[in-house]
């Protein structure tokens, strides 16, 4: 792994190494792969090149957009364009009926995987639905779903015991979200309005494996740089927390979605081209962050 002939012994990688993985030992770097997660630090920081990581590709192989990796460096990059690409992203509801290229798709997702994840454990996964006949379809499984929970919503005696058995969770569902659920699916049965999907003919959903020690946090990071990216390429996009919702309370969904076991579903995107120009960015409540005051100044 580590070019000996190249290596100059600068201990470059020694010192950013997460895991003291690395050493140098009679004047040569030696490598101890137990602890050893696969981050590349070692790999980035070295300026001979002299250190190859396994099988791990060197690029993301983008196909849609040039793939500029290593030429922007730490505070040498526009970070204006940046704050304002987060500023104007914003949930799109409304689409053209053209459907996105797979080869965008495929990229948003390689884009999705440069995110951090927790010990580089990278488990999260993509399941890709193309084209508005996929979509609309899992639609339909997804309003199946909602179509059972409202009849228990609104069945007296299956509500009372759920509200024994199992808190309130189902009050609240009734209180805030049945009616609205209700409309939406009349709304699709009369005239083939997709409010759940806003007709979108693209969804990526991104899960994650129970098994990764931070599989929520990874997922949800994945999906934050596919929206930034896909708005980047000219795409809409907008989380649906209500197919969030069903997939992961119906079993037979995840089968149908070939989701295994020991996974599971963190977000829905909704991608497709924008039918809606917004001219302004988002405005967001102003914050107050809290400060630490351990120490007296
Ligand atoms: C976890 C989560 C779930 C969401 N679920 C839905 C949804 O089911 N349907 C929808 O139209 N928008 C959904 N949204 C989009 C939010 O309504 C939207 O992000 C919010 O109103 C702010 O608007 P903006 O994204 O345009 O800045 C969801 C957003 C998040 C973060």
């Amino acid at each position: 792994m580590v070019d000996q002939k190249a290596c100059t012994r600068c201990r470059e990688c020694i010192r950013v190494c997460p895991h003291n993985s690395l050493s140098l030992v009679e004047n040569r770097i030696c490598f101890d792969d137990s602890a050893c997660f696969s981050c590349g630090h070692c790999r980035a920081v070295c300026p001979a090149d002299a250190i190859g990581i396994g099988a791990v590709p060197e690029a993301l192989e983008l196909v849609s957009v040039a793939d500029a990796a290593g030429s922007w460096w730490q505070g040498e990059m526009a970070i204006q364009e940046l704050v304002a690409l987060m500023r104007m992203r914003r949930s799109c509801r409304n689409y053209l009926d053209r459907d996105v290229p797979d080869a965008v798709l495929t990229d948003l997702v390689k884009i999705g995987t440069t995110a951090p994840s927790g010990t580089n454990s990278q488990g999260w996964g993509f399941i890709i639905t193309s084209g508005r006949k996929e979509v609309e379809f899992l639609g339909a499984l997804v309003g199946e779903f909602y179509r059972r929970l409202n009849k228990k919503a609104k069945n007296p005696l299956l509500y009372l015991a759920a509200k024994i058995f199992a808190g309130d969770a189902l009050g609240r569902y009734r209180r805030n979200y049945c009616q609205q659920v209700s409309e939406a699916l009349t709304a699709w049965e009369t005239h083939r309005e997709d409010r759940l999907f806003h007709g979108a003919p693209a969804v990526l959903l991104i899960t994650g494996k129970n098994s990764a020690s931070c599989p929520g946090e990874d997922a949800l990071l994945a999906t934050q740089n596919i929206l930034l990216a896909a708005h980047g390429m000219g795409l809409g996009s907008c989380l649906i927390g209500f197919a969030v919702e069903a997939i992961r309370r119906d079993r037979g969904l995840q089968r149908a979605l070939g989701m295994v076991d020991d996974e599971k579903l963190y977000a829905a995107i909704a991608l497709g081209y924008p039918a809606v120009k917004f001219l302004r960015p988002a405005n967001r409540r102003r914050v107050l962050p809290r400060r630490t005051r351990f120490f007296r100044k």
